[in-house]
């Protein structure tokens, strides 16, 4: 395949940046989108010219780091993957791809397509734990009884990877799908229980700080998560907050 390729190029968070466009060639559809860049940036280096920084590690829909916005959806046209996961088998030869980066005034750009998303971990750090005696005989792991579906819940809650497609995906930036998950994990089991109210409000004051919008219900976060991630977290972490509210 040979595709017309649109990027964001952007030096630093100060520069205004800029679409750029590309041409690459010689593209199978069993590569992966991040494969396709590697060849775009292989030519690129052969020209003389500087390759477009974006980030990955992993690259099998684990570290959430690819996260890149492709014509116009967070992680391209495929349903529940990551952009290291999309097969360029969902494109046509002679398709014009547009790539940018995930847009939200918390996840300010640090160069071309690579976004700080430090504005997460801070979230994590806020409430995102349990506190666990480890001194003295390890607990069984079983010694604690949890109800298989609460245990489901949590697990599935527990996938979320952080890559903030949550965030792009909003009309208005809202980090509550990636917040609700992380609070969830922990509402969900007795571990959870004991800093359940601080965890909540102070996981949520730290959301707000951070400058991400209000949730109006739209549900484009859920649709574009690649982990499926549910709204139910959402409304989880709603009860909660009201519940630590009322606790004061
Ligand atoms: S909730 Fe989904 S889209 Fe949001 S950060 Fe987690 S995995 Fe990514
Ligand atoms: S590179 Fe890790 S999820 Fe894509």
């Amino acid at each position: 395949m040979k595709l017309k390729l649109k990027i964001w190029r952007q030096e630093d968070a100060k520069d205004k940046g800029g679409f750029q466009d590309f041409k690459v060639d010689g593209i199978d559809g069993d590569m992966s989108f991040l494969e396709m860049l590697d060849v775009l940036n292989n030519d690129l280096v052969n020209e003389g010219i500087d390759p477009i920084e974006f980030d990955h590690d992993c690259r099998e829909g684990i570290c959430g780091s690819c996260s890149l916005q492709i014509n116009g959806e967070p992680h391209g046209p495929d349903r529940r993957v990551t952009t290291c996961q999309l097969h360029m088998r969902k494109f046509k030869d002679g398709d014009e791809i547009v790539i940018e980066p995930f847009r939200a005034t918390a996840f300010p750009v640090i160069k071309d397509l690579v976004i700080d998303r430090s504005a997460f971990d801070r979230i994590q750090h806020a409430g995102g734990y349990i506190s666990v005696n480890t001194s003295g005989n390890t607990q069984d792991a079983n010694a604690t009884p949890i109800e298989k579906d609460h245990a489901d819940d949590a697990f599935y809650a527990a996938t979320c990877i952080g890559c903030g497609a949550c965030v792009a995906a909003c009309k208005n930036a809202s980090a509550m799908l990636f917040t609700s998950a992380k609070v969830s994990q922990f509402a969900l089991l007795p571990q959870g229980e004991v800093e359940a109210h601080e965890r909540v409000l102070n996981m949520v004051h730290q959301m707000d700080k951070e400058g991400f919008g209000n949730c109006t219900n739209t549900g484009a976060c859920e649709i574009e998560c690649p982990k499926g991630i549910s709204l139910e977290n959402i409304a989880r972490m709603n009860r909660e907050y009201l519940s630590a509210s009322v606790a004061g």
